[in-house]
């Protein structure tokens, strides 16, 4: 004789069946990380010999997918006039958690010239007008308002201090903050600490150079003071890891190492 429950049995089966189709539970389940950056992130860094950090990431990360959409000489400002946030936001779902981080080449005048890149000094809502008549925001508007429309698809956005240049260049290695670190901080605020997070990448890195001292950091640059060598940007991607370790990012459950295995002290 059947079982008088097969049929209700089957009907659980079937809704069992049909929720993984759900993509924000499949987000969930393997998240994207994505990468914003120039080329001290990006695959191929900055040229020949050089490598970005970003493409180290992966090897320190479990269950998720890595995409690394930096791109060599993008600022803050060309990311987002390229519409190159606008295009990973569509891409982005729930759970997903995009790491930005830029500074490079958001520095400069825009008095004269304008490379398409610099960003309007300053840090609220402030703007400039280029000789061209090109109205350009500032470095916290531009991530803001990048950083909202990731968190608008429900991600989680990290805001990350650039990477430094060579701190021990002279021989002697000291760092001092760029004003993209407060910026970063900034953006965080604006976009709230629930959704985003910053994380000092560039203090870590320092900290690792100044105790790795002159020759190992000074080798780690191969070309000039800014791209690092594959070597260099592994060094680079760790200390990323050793700073999400440390500040309990929610970057941390996706990372395969415990804290103390990796280089660096914690900030
Ligand atoms: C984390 O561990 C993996 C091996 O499982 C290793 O390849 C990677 O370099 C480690 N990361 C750091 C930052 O030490």
């Amino acid at each position: 004789m059947k079982p008088p429950f097969t049929s209700s049995i089957l009907a659980l089966a079937t809704v069992a069946a049909a929720a993984p189709t759900d993509e924000r539970l499949e987000a969930r389940a393997t998240p994207t990380v994505y990468l914003a950056g120039d080329s001290t992130m990006a695959k191929g860094g900055g040229g020949a010999q050089t490598e970005g950090w970003g493409v180290y990431l992966p090897y320190s990360l479990k269950g998720v997918t890595v995409v690394n959409a930096a791109i060599g000489g993008r600022s803050a400002r060309s990311y987002t006039d390229e519409g190159r946030f606008t295009a990973l936001a569509a891409k982005v779902v729930s759970g997903d958690i995009v790491i930005i981080e830029f500074g490079h080449n958001d520095g400069g005048s825009l008095s004269t010239t304008d490379n398409g890149r610099t960003d309007c000094g300053g840090s609220g809502s402030e703007t400039c007008t280029t000789p061209a008549g090109v109205v350009v925001q500032t470095y916290p508007t531009y991530l803001t308002r990048a950083a909202k429309l990731m968190t608008a698809k429900g991600a989680h956005v990290i805001l990350s201090s650039p990477t430094p240049n060579n701190v021990c260049e002279t021989g002697t290695c000291s760092y001092t903050p760029s004003r993209f670190t407060d910026y970063c901080k900034i953006v965080v605020k604006n976009v709230g600490t629930t959704v985003s997070s910053f994380i000092d990448h560039g203090q870590y890195v320092a900290n690792r150079y100044i105790a790795l001292g002159a020759a190992k950091t000074t080798a780690f640059y191969p070309v000039d003071h800014t791209h690092t060598s594959p070597a260099g940007a592994e060094s680079v991607a760790g200390q990323f890891v050793k700073a999400a370790l440390c500040s309990k990012s929610v970057l941390a459950p996706y990372i395969k190492n415990a804290t103390a295995s990796v280089a660096g002290t914690c900030v």
